[in-house]
Parts: C-alpha cells; structure tokens; sequence
C-alpha cells in the first residue's frame, strides 16, 4: 500500500488530490475537520474511485490526535498538507484564528512527521507570498512582497517554517506549491467547490448568480491598466492542480533532485480578465449572466500570472485545460448540485 496523508483531503483542492492519486495508485488517509466541508465530499469520492475512503475527523490543531493518525500510518510515504482557513477578509479581522489554525497545524504536522520518521511533505501556498509584483509574469525567485493579510502572512510563514525545518534535518525533503486561481470542478461533477455561505470568490460567484442563487455579480472595477480594465488572474483547472501534486510527490520520492526543499508556480501562465471569465461562462455555457461594474475591491492586486516553466521541466506537468473547459465544468458541478440540494 503506498500510502499518502492528505491533511484539508475533503476540501476543494484536497478532494481533486485525492482522486488523482487513487487514480495513480496511491492509498490516502485522509485527516479534515470538516470545519469547512462536508461528509457528502467523501461519498462523491467514493463514487468516483469505486473505493471505501479512510477518512479521519480530527483537527490539526489537535497535537494528540493527529500523532494518533500518524501513529497508525508511520509506514506512509509522505504527507500533502492543505487543512488551513483560506478566506482573505476574515484573517483581517480575526488575525489570530488564522495564526493558530495554519501555524500551529503546520507545526503539529511536522512534529506528527518527525516523530514516525515520515520525510516527504508538500505544502500549499499561495500566489499571494508575491502581492502585485512590479514584473509579470512571476517566477519563483520573485521577491515575497510585505504580507497584504494575516491568511497571506501564514503562508509566508509556513514555507520559512518548512525550509528552516528542512536544512535542520538531513533526511527531510518538501516542496511548497504556490497556487495561482484554481477553478473548475471533476468531470464526473461529484466534488468541485462547496463555499459556505456568499461566496468570495469569483468562480462560485458566478455560477450562483447564473443559477438565481445571487443577483447580479458585482465586478470589482474596471479601470485597471489592463486590456478590459478589469484584474488579471491566472485561472487553472483544479484538476490540472491535482495532477501536479501527484507529480510534486513523485519528485520527492524519487530523490533525483539536489534540492531538499524546493517552491514551484503552479498556474496556466496566462493572465485572464474578470471579463474574460465572464465570457467564457456565458460562451461555454449558453447562459447569460447579469453583472454590473462596481468600485474595485480594497486589497485587490491589478494583475498576477505565473511563469511555469520551472513545475514544466522539473515536475514534467503542463497545464491541459481551458478556461471554457474551467468554466463549463464548474457550471456541470453548479447543476449538480442544484439537483442533489434541490433548489
Ligand atoms: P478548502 O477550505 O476547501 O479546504 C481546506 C480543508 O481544510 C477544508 O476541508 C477544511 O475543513 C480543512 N481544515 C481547515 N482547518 C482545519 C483544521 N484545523 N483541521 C483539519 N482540517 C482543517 O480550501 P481549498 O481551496 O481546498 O484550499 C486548500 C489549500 O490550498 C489551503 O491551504 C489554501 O490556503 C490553499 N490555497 C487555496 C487557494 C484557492 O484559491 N482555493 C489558493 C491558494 C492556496
Ligand atoms: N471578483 C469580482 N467579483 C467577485 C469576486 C471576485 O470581480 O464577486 C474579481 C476580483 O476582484 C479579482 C478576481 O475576480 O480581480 C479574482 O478574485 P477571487 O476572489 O476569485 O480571487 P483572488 O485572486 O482575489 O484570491 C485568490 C484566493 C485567495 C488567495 C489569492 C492569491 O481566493 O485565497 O487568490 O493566491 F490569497
């Protein structure tokens, strides 16, 4: 059994990883609080895996029970570790639920690793570490920007926390991967994306407005020095996400790498528009979609977009969907949901 830990593995970007390394043959062990998902995630993976999950409620940032999980599963490969609270505005205003929930897990993370000698850790970052960096596209070796929120500090934080652990400990290896948008849902339309409560996200905002969940979507500005004037994104498929940290795995387990710990852009390496998307629903869909143009959002970067060359050559992935692929499969995943929730 080659197994992996997924921490957050019942959650937006976990579920897809989870899939993908079934798919490849790799047995996950699942950890989640389901503080922001739900148990009907499990079961849409055990549709679409044909297979019973192992699955673990407990919270990273309970030290003992996450040693009891990594007790039991000491002969597991490595650990990929996305459990953290993910929303930007609330970690303005509650700073310190967002240091300990993404901080002290990190740590009880590693500790739970050290102690049963696993060595292969991947971490979730964010595009975020970069803020609006003066030259695009960026690459890794773009200078982190001052953190623009705590919920960005702690991905900061958590790759210095990792690589310091790592050049301390000659038998552990990581690699962080930095997201840029991922959007989209699985084909099979059994797991995508479950925000709680108004969305803050684009994606999600659309297609809850095309389904008469929402109004209209609010389109925050559009005079940006751009080519529509509304923000850039570099928007990937949170399946061609998935892909890469099956790969990202594989690295590590191999050894052929130098690098202990290493940081890889994980985007298309295009810059898309709030309007483009837009488009692209409406074009891959059929629907039309009602949205207005408001003033920007506060905190917004004008425009961010990866270079992927590194995650290309080194991890051996390319991103292979399209924006209207993106989009369309998240609209398949809308109605789905509409018709399971029934409204
Ligand atoms: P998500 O909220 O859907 O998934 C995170 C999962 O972690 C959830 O299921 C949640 O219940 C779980 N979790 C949170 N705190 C926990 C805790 N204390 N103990 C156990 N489980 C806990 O988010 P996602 O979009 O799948 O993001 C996954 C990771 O990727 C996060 O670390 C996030 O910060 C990072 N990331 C996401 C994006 C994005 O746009 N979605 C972009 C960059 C980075
Ligand atoms: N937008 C709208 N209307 C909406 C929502 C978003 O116009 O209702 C616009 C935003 O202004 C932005 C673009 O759509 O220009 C994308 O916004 P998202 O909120 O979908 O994504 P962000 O790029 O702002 O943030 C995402 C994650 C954060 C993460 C950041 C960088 O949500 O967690 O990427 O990694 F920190």
């Amino acid at each position: 059994m080659k197994k992996i830990i997924v921490t957050g593995g019942t959650g937006y970007i976990g579920s897809h990883v989870v899939v993908n390394l079934i798919e490849k043959g790799y047995a996950p062990i699942v950890i989640d609080n389901l503080s922001n998902s739900e148990k009907s995630v499990i079961e849409g993976i055990e549709k679409i895996s044909d297979q019973k999950l192992d699955f673990y409620e407990v919270d990273i940032c309970d030290e003992a029970g996450i040693q009891k999980v990594f007790d039991k599963h000491n002969d597991c490969l490595g650990v990929i570790h996305f459990a953290a609270l993910k929303a930007v505005g609330e970690s303005l205003e509650q700073p310190i639920k967002y240091y300990h929930n993404n901080i002290t897990g990190l740590i009880n993370i590693i500790q739970a690793m050290d102690r049963n000698n696993i060595s292969n850790l991947i971490f979730s970052s964010s595009c975020t570490v970069y803020g609006q960096p003066e030259k695009l596209p960026v690459t890794e070796s773009t200078p982190f920007l001052a953190p623009t929120s705590p919920y960005g500090h702690t991905k900061q934080l958590g790759e210095q926390i990792i690589e310091n652990y790592i050049k301390a400990n000659d038998s552990q290896h990581a690699i962080s991967l930095r997201y840029f948008n991922p959007i989209g849902a699985h084909e099979s339309a059994l797991i995508g994306e479950l925000p709680i409560g108004i969305p803050n996200n684009l994606m999600p905002y659309i297609t809850q407005t095309a389904i008469g969940l929402r109004d209209c979507l609010n389109v925050f500005g559009n005079d940006y020095n751009t080519h529509d004037g509304t923000a850039i994104r570099d928007y990937i498929h949170v399946t061609d996400l998935a892909d890469a940290h099956t790969l990202a795995m594989e690295k590590l387990l191999d050894r052929t790498s130098q690098k202990r710990y290493d940081y890889y852009n994980l985007g298309v390496g295009k810059g898309q528009s709030v309007l483009d998307v837009i488009h692209s629903f409406e074009r891959s869909t059929g629907e039309s979609l009602n949205y207005k143009i408001v003033d920007r959002r506060p905190g917004d970067a004008e425009a961010i977009y990866a270079n992927t060359e590194k995650a290309n050559t080194e991890l051996g992935w390319q991103a292979q969907y399209t924006l209207d692929d993106m989009t369309s499969s998240a609209w398949r995943w809308q109605l789905a949901l509409a018709e399971r929730l029934k409204f």
